[in-house]
């Protein structure tokens, strides 16, 4: 079959790899319909190579067919149209148990100490091959796909695998007052789902936050308010200025790693890029490798006794933290990858009908088949073509 696996840093390519099969009785295969392209991908494309390999096959954001399922597989069959979460969980453990499906302890990583083994999210996630792929093998099917109804174009469900789950969870974490207000960093894909589900859920006021423009335009046509970190050099003040001078009730960094402006950070990775990977591997183990310059800013802005929620991803093991401020602001702090089958009956219902409450039937700015990954990689990075959501379509 046809994959696109990763090469090098800001090199994937598009390779003939073997089918995948059955290997246990609770697996499934999956002929893929359509598979997005994450700003997670882009961490692995730019920063992570340490931790994958050349040849691995890449993407956690699936939806297709069932081919085959094993003899422990009963809640899906031959035919049925589904969306595979990116968590790995087996629906049983402890952690599944209560809601924390990224934990999952039948498919915890024990070898780097990680949570639930990922999709095509190199071996600190268990190098578990990915679904930008023409079919895939899905582990733990017995609980994780999700069966959607046939009709719609695969747009409206295939969100269910990453975003509208993850998007959910940082609102949910976010712990926004009714009407109360929130401001959330990044509107690439996960933050402007972000703005439009807390608007959604009640909140009196959304504050996006980017630099690049049509973003920003995008959010604002939603009826955000929007700053441009490029030309706001008081953000904190503005922030406040716009929140009756208290700052958010809430913040969301819907970033992470890989924040501009954070030249510290930024000089790491680029070493951390650039190393051979055993070296690389103990400078993101050992040292702050994360540019954190949004996360220091979400602990700056958000009022006394808010709370911030990460859903951008970190990956330094010693990054530097205010500790006065978090304790002096009485702040709360949750993050975390999305326990994705733990909002799926929330959000299931607000796909059914044809008033598109999220707009998730126009969030794509690009449906390209396979074979472009390699340009599809590039626009979405370097935010070129208009490129915001990808959809990859075998
Ligand atoms: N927690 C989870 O389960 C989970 C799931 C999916 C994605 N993620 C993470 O969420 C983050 C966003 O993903 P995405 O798909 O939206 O990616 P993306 O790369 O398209 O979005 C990031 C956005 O942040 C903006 N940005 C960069 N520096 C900024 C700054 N200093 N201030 C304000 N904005 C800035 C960029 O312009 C971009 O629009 C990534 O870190 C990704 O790994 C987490
Ligand atoms: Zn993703
Ligand atoms: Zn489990």
């Amino acid at each position: 079959m046809k994959a696109v696996t990763w090469q090098g840093k800001r090199d994937v390519q598009v390779d003939t790899v073997p089918d995948p099969t059955i290997e246990q009785p609770t697996d499934a295969i999956v002929r893929i319909t359509s598979s997005g392209i994450c700003g997670s991908d882009l961490h692995l494309y730019e920063v992570l190579g340490a931790y994958i390999d050349p040849g691995d096959v890449l993407g956690h954001e699936p939806m297709g067919i069932v081919e085959e399922v094993g003899s422990e597989v009963t809640h899906i069959a031959k035919g049925d149209r589904v969306v595979i979460p990116f968590n790995i969980s087996c629906g049983h453990c402890f952690m599944c148990d209560h809601g924390l499906q990224s934990q999952c302890e039948t498919t915890q990583v024990h070898e780097h100490g990680t949570g639930a083994a990922l999709f095509g999210y190199t071996k600190l996630y268990g190098q578990v091959p990915g679904g930008q792929a023409e079919f895939l093998r899905v582990p733990q099917a017995q609980y994780g796909p999700i069966k959607v109804p046939e009709g719609p174009p695969d747009d409206r469900f295939v969100y269910l695998s990453d975003v509208l789950p993850t998007a959910w969870q940082a609102v949910e974490y976010a712990n926004v007052p009714d009407g109360g207000s929130v401001a959330v960093f990044g509107l690439g894909p996960i933050g402007e789902m972000c703005c439009r589900i807390a608007q959604h859920r009640g909140a009196g006021k959304v504050i996006g936050v980017d630099l690049v423009p049509e973003r920003l335009e995008r959010a604002r046509g939603h009826g955000v308010e929007v700053i441009d970190v490029e030309r706001e050099d008081d953000l904190a003040g503005a922030l406040r200025e716009i929140t009756g001078g208290r700052g958010p009730d809430s913040v969301i960094d819907a970033v992470g790693m890989e924040a501009h402006g954070a030249p510290v950070g930024k000089l790491a990775q680029t070493l951390a890029g650039y190393l051979p990977d055993p070296v690389a591997q103990k400078l993101i183990e050992k040292a702050g490798i994360d540019r954190l310059s949004v996360l220091h800013a979400a602990i700056e802005v958000v009022r006394r006794g808010g709370t911030v929620s990460l859903s951008g991803v970190y990956g330094g093991a010693v990054d530097p933290m205010p500790m006065l401020q978090l304790f002096d602001k009485q702040i709360n702090l949750r993050m975390g990858q999305a326990n994705v089958k733990r909002w799926i009956d929330d959000i299931l219902p607000l796909l059914g009908g044809d008033d598109d409450p999220l707009g998730v039937d126009s969030f794509a700015t690009h449906r390209l088949p396979l074979e472009d990954a390699p340009r599809a990689y590039e626009i979405f990075q370097k935010k070129q073509d208009g490129a915001f959501k990808v959809l990859l379509q075998p």
